[in-house]
């Protein structure tokens, strides 16, 4: 179990080009989330739904990780045990950075999931539509291995249970709109620090220890500077 967790969202892929979901022209300003990410949306409006997914899932190949993707994967990487890296992106910008153990909360687009027996199927960067239809083990539908608002998000459990021993919690790159950072912060948490690009509706910044209001690739340094001195003392 990790000392340290590194929370991240959108902000951190959006240096490599990829939408947030709640900033200024992200996601969400130009797809409805009850069309493409509501639970039933699959029943109700499934190419529309599926397609969307393709154009993120081949939009990704292309996209390399930035800066902080690398320092956190380097960090994971030189301290295993006492890292949980847990994310909310469905993208694989940590793994392209060489990072292997990345909790997604959310889902992973690569991934298709069958809808009657949960078997995972890596697309890499294919289009599911028409290509991938049905599962290869029961051969009912497939469906994005995409976590919808109201679908259940078995991942959660494993996060909590990352808390149970966390000392340092980073936060980087996410508005708290779905996860509420700050309910994390029990009296265990020595150190706290938020990175953003700014100031977020859902997040009290005045419960940190640390605020970073930049980009995360000019915030990184010092957080994995602060993490490494507090897992050295
Ligand atoms: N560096 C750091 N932070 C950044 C950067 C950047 N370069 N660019 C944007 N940000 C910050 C913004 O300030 C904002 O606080 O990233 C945050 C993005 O917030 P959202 O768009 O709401 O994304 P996120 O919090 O990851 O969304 C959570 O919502 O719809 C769901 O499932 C989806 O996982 C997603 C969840």
């Amino acid at each position: 179990m990790a000392k340290v967790i590194i929370l991240s969202g959108a902000g951190i892929s959006a240096e490599s080009g990829i939408s947030t979901f709640r900033d200024d022209n992200g996601l969400w300003e130009n797809h409805k989330i009850e069309d493409v990410c509501t639970n039933g949306c699959l029943i109700t409006n499934r190419e529309q739904t599926i397609k969307f997914y393709d154009m993120l899932r081949v939009g990704l190949e292309d996209k390399e990780p930035n800066y902080a993707h690398k320092i956190v994967s380097n960090l994971k990487n030189k301290y295993p045990n006492d890292i949980a890296v847990i994310t909310q992106n469905v993208d694989d910008l940590f793994e392209k950075a060489g990072c292997t153990d990345v909790l997604h909360l959310h889902g992973f687009l690569k991934e298709l999931r069958c809808e009657k027996c949960n078997t995972i199927v890596n697309i890499e960067y294919e289009k599911q539509f028409k290509d991938h239809d049905n599962c290869p083990k029961c051969n009912n539908l497939l469906r994005p291995n995409i976590v919808f608002f109201g679908d259940s998000a078995p991942k959660y459990k494993d996060m909590y249970e990352e808390f149970e021993t966390c000392e340092v919690f980073v936060v980087i790159g996410t508005s708290g709109a779905v996860i509420y950072t700050d309910m994390f912060l029990n009296p265990q948490i020595k150190l706290s620090i938020l990175n953003n690009l700014q100031e977020s509706p859902y997040i009290n910044d005045t419960v940190y220890s640390k605020v970073l209001y930049k980009k995360a690739s000019e915030a990184i340094d010092e957080i994995a500077s602060d993490i490494e001195k507090y897992l050295l003392n």
